[in-house]
């Protein structure tokens, strides 16, 4: 299949109840490993390209290698931005055929945040393409974030709601007690909020810094109204574990691919498992058969309503 937006199938999930999986990518290997497992689950998959990965791989190869892997699957495939943090990312990003875009205005003022997200937003639109944007800030575990910093910047539920109807984004990240990159399942969100987040936002809610929540966690946020969860930390851990002991168990091995191959296997199996928990296998069929993606011809100059 080609490419697809986000739009259509964050709409979906949010309708049924489901979550859609964006997994971060930096190489060949954990696109080849996201899209076989969304194929092998026969579930749609985001997946999601970061500047730091854009810094490692290249805008365009990575962008290039996710439309081809998209052309051999059979499942709907979505190139995303993940954490975009201006202007000119975004509108490249949209230049290099990026079928989701997403910018974070988090650490802005909300003034800041509003008028550059809508900005982003009316550009996006203009090409087809939705825009996520984040309120409330989802921190980092390697700043050693307290809980009071956690929890003082959860996401307002009042103020989600007016932001996503002033800057017409697509999907919002909301801030519910999660951090990124942690080591651990350990974290508890807030579900009251998230409860309060869906009944606020008119769009679908997104969860950033899975990896360190606790799968019941995950499974409430899913029920509350979570409809897409970006996974980062919990694949890139994997694969290096992966690749270690596949070194160490052969420390004189020089063909690379018996060192990526098991990698690659590892991250599978791992985005496999997510997506049983986000309750999105199966859920690629129905959703192209019946006409959900008519909106996603991928980008083009008509406006998205
Ligand atoms: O945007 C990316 C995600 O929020 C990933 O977070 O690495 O903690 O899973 P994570
Ligand atoms: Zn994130």
């Amino acid at each position: 299949m080609a490419l697809v937006t986000s739009k259509a199938l964050l709409r979906r999930a949010r309708r049924e109840g489901y979550a859609v999986g964006a997994f971060n990518a930096n190489n060949l290997e954990m696109i080849q490993a996201i899209i076989e497992a969304g194929d092998a689950e026969k579930a749609p998959v985001i997946v999601q390209i970061s500047e730091g990965a854009i810094r490692y791989g290249g805008l365009t190869y990575l962008a290039e290698i996710v439309q081809a892997g998209a052309r051999e699957a059979s499942v709907p495939v979505v190139l995303h931005l993940d954490h975009g943090s201006g202007f000119e990312t975004n509108v490249r990003s949209l230049q290099a055929g990026f079928t989701s875009l997403m910018f974070d205005g988090s650490a802005m003022s909300w003034e800041e945040n509003v008028a550059t997200t809508t900005l982003i937003a009316r550009a996006a639109h203009a090409c087809g393409i939705p825009v996520e944007a984040e309120l409330g800030q989802v921190l980092q575990s390697r700043d050693r974030v307290t809980a009071q910093q956690v929890s003082s910047s959860m996401t307002d539920p009042d103020l989600a709601g007016r932001f996503a109807e002033i800057t017409g984004c697509d999907a919002l990240a909301i801030a519910v007690g999660s951090v990124h990159a942690m080591q651990s399942q350990e974290a508890e969100l807030d579900q009251e909020r998230i409860r309060a987040c869906a009944a606020t936002v008119s769009v679908p809610l997104v969860l950033h810094g899975s990896s360190g929540v606790t799968e019941e966690s995950i499974r409430q946020a899913i029920a509350n109204g979570v409809s897409k969860i970006n996974v980062g930390t919990y694949l890139t851990a994997g694969f290096c574990e992966a690749l270690r002991r596949a070194s160490e168990a052969n420390p004189r091995e020089h063909d690379m691919r018996k060192l990526l191959g098991p990698a690659r296997d590892e991250v599978r199996k791992r985005v496999r498992e997510k997506i049983r928990l986000f309750g999105s296998s199966g859920k690629a069929g129905r959703a192209a058969e019946d006409g959900a993606f008519a909106d996603d011809a991928g980008p083009s100059f008509a406006a998205v309503e």
